[in-house]
């Protein structure tokens, strides 16, 4: 993330059980590395935070069997799905993305690719005024509205 008041620019961890985050470290070039893990979509390079999820698949394995990689995908969908209202109650655009490049995502954030890898991956970020202008009746809506 970058450009967000009060946080360094770098890698953050979301620790849910504290709602916490903790700092990873700085990225060197960060919107190249970004551009990359997204398969050179570097549109999505420019927005303030990319949300990287990842799984565990142990965590769902030992309780739900052989349903456990649906459970997890689901459930990874809902997350997702819970960032675009959040990020749309705040005002800021959200794109989900899965053409992102496993094993480069997965070193950048030190996985091992077999016992935690990323799944899904979502910028968020500031809306420029002109693609506002180019969807003014949903914002007008949202104002109109007050959400
Ligand atoms: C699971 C999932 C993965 C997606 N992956 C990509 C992607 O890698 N690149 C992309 O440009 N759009 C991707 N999309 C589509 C965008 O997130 C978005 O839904 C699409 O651009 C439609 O947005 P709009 O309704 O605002 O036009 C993905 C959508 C979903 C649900």
């Amino acid at each position: 993330m970058r450009n967000i008041t009060g946080l360094k620019a770098g890698k953050y961890h979301y620790l849910p059980l504290e709602h916490a985050l903790e700092f990873l470290g700085e990225v060197e070039n960060m919107e190249d590395v970004i551009t990359e893990t997204l398969s050179g979509q570097s549109w999505a390079a420019k927005a303030n935070v990319v949300f990287y999820w990842t799984i565990v698949p142990y965590r769902a394995e030992w309780r739900y069997g052989i349903y456990a990689h649906r459970v997890a995908l689901i459930d990874v969908g809902h997350v997702g799905q819970n960032l675009y209202l959040a990020a749309t109650g705040i005002g800021v655009g959200g794109c989900a993305i899965a053409a992102f490049q496993d094993e480069i995502c997965n070193k950048i954030f030190e996985l091992d690719g077999e016992e935690e890898f990323v799944v899904y991956t979502m910028p968020v970020g500031t809306i420029r005024e002109s693609d506002k202008k180019e969807e003014q009746a949903f914002y007008q809506f949202v104002e109109d509205e007050g959400l």
